[in-house]
């Protein structure tokens, strides 16, 4: 019995000493590596090529060693029945929220006009007051609603909407209740699920609806978003301002009006990060509950995606 590693070289690295200190008992397959390919029971997954689990052929479970699972799903070549369980991790949200926050509050307290006041030598004492601003948390999984908490525990203003209803120490909305959440908020922290539902949802006529301007924050996927439509909103006065973690192609491509766009902030994809420790000790826990027939936790539903 084996388990493999399919991910792109840097985390692949971390996840392979970490696992071998704390499973040295079970021997690993990186990448696709056909000599032990029939031995491997459990794949840890992140970005995996497609196809690359199809050699597999006694493949029990797969591991996300993300929050995201649209990389997996997409997949088509990956058999029906193999569950796909994924990583929940306190560390995770705790890092997501510190980066919404960190975008949030930037925002709020005109932070990019001090700077500029600083780079001028210029002391704006007045110039600037904190921004009134109402929150939407645009998705309230699991990584949304504990930064959704966090920044009601602040004291600010927040709604969050969801697919489903969710019970809230906030105002939330779910369903065919779009509009009124999108409606009445100044600030847009996207932490929706890549699905075909959400693919290029934060569009122009998505921000035509908002409050104008709204300040907008996607911690999501790349894909959520049309890029040519920020920037347009941007330029219109409809978006007041970008902070972007996640890109329609990445890396962002070199040429991309986004990294000079002066509205806009980007950082690579590293909102929240796979912590090593903790996602091998859900692995090994998640396959020795297979292993003893015992319901799954973090399994995946590919109805929903997410
Ligand atoms: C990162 O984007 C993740 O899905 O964990």
């Amino acid at each position: 019995m084996r388990f493999a590693i399919i991910a792109p070289p840097i985390p692949t690295q971390k996840w392979k000493d970490n696992f071998e200190k704390i499973a040295p008992h079970i021997p690993l397959v990186i990448g696709k590596d056909s000599n032990y390919a029939e031995e491997v029971v459990c794949a840890m997954v992140w970005n995996q090529p497609r196809g690359s689990l199809k050699s597999f052929k006694n493949l029990k479970l797969i591991f996300a060693m993300g929050a995201g699972v649209d990389h997996i799903l997409k997949d088509d070549t990956i058999p029906e029945h193999i569950p796909i369980c994924r990583v929940v991790d306190p560390q995770m949200a705790f890092s997501m929220t510190n980066y919404i926050l960190m975008a949030l509050l930037n925002h709020h307290r005109s932070f990019y006009e001090f700077q500029s006041s600083q780079n001028r030598k210029h002391w704006a004492q007045f110039e600037f007051i904190e921004r009134p601003v109402k929150v939407g948390v645009l998705g309230i999984g699991y990584l949304g609603m504990r930064a959704a908490n966090k920044i009601h525990d602040l004291g600010f203003s927040v709604v969050g909407y969801s697919n489903s209803s969710k019970k809230t120490a906030f105002p939330s909305f779910f369903g065919n209740e779009f509009k009124e959440f999108i409606e009445q908020i100044n600030v847009l922290i996207c932490t929706v699920p890549y699905t075909p539902k959400t693919h290029g949802l934060l569009n122009y006529e998505l921000f035509q609806k908002l409050k104008h301007p709204t300040y907008l924050i996607n911690v999501s996927r790349g894909n959520v978003q049309i890029e040519k439509d920020i920037i347009k909103a941007l330029d219109m006065d409809l978006l007041s301002g970008a902070f972007l973690d996640v890109f329609e192609k990445e890396p962002l491509a070199k040429d991309s009006p986004l990294w000079n766009h002066p509205k806009v902030k980007i950082t690579p994809h590293i909102a929240s990060l796979t912590y090593p420790k903790e996602s091998t000790r859900q692995v090994l826990k998640c396959f020795s509950q297979l292993e003893k027939g015992l319901p799954l936790k973090n399994q995946v539903s590919r109805k929903k995606m997410y």
